[in-house]
């Protein structure tokens, strides 16, 4: 390889990563929740389960409740912080639920 190509490689790189790292910046908790789930959760759901017509989910209350009864019918064990994240993540691809009332809870679990 010449030197040229290197160094034209090594921009490639270089510029990949600027731009993940903005993109992916204010989203840290977005990814953990990403990723708890594409680890624990996708294998036998496809996208459709959360978008068919007699969806579980209609509000925040309810997407956090099947996402804590998933997660116990496979025993992971997550704690509510696990359950909230994976919640938020879903919430953001699939069901845009208002984010007020996700503070709220938010600000519930911190109270307790
Ligand atoms: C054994 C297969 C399987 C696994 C593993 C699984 N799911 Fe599901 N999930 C389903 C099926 C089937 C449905 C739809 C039927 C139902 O809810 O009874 C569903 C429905 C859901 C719904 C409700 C969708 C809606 O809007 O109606 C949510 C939220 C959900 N799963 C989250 C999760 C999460 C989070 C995990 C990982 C902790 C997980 N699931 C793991 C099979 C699975």
């Amino acid at each position: 390889m010449t030197n040229r190509q290197n160094r034209k490689i090594l921009m490639v790189c270089l510029i990949a990563s600027i731009a993940t790292t903005a993109y992916s910046e204010p989203t840290i908790e977005m990814s953990r929740g990403e990723l708890l789930y594409s680890t624990h959760c996708i294998a036998c759901h496809t996208t459709k389960v959360h978008w068919r017509d007699k969806r579980l989910v209609t509000d925040w209350q309810s997407l956090n409740n099947q996402v804590r009864r998933w997660q116990e019918s496979i025993s992971l064990n997550w704690n509510a912080d696990d359950v909230a994240v994976v919640s938020s993540y879903l919430n953001a691809v699939y069901y845009h639920l208002p984010t007020d009332k996700v503070k709220e809870v938010a600000q519930k679990k911190t109270e307790k």
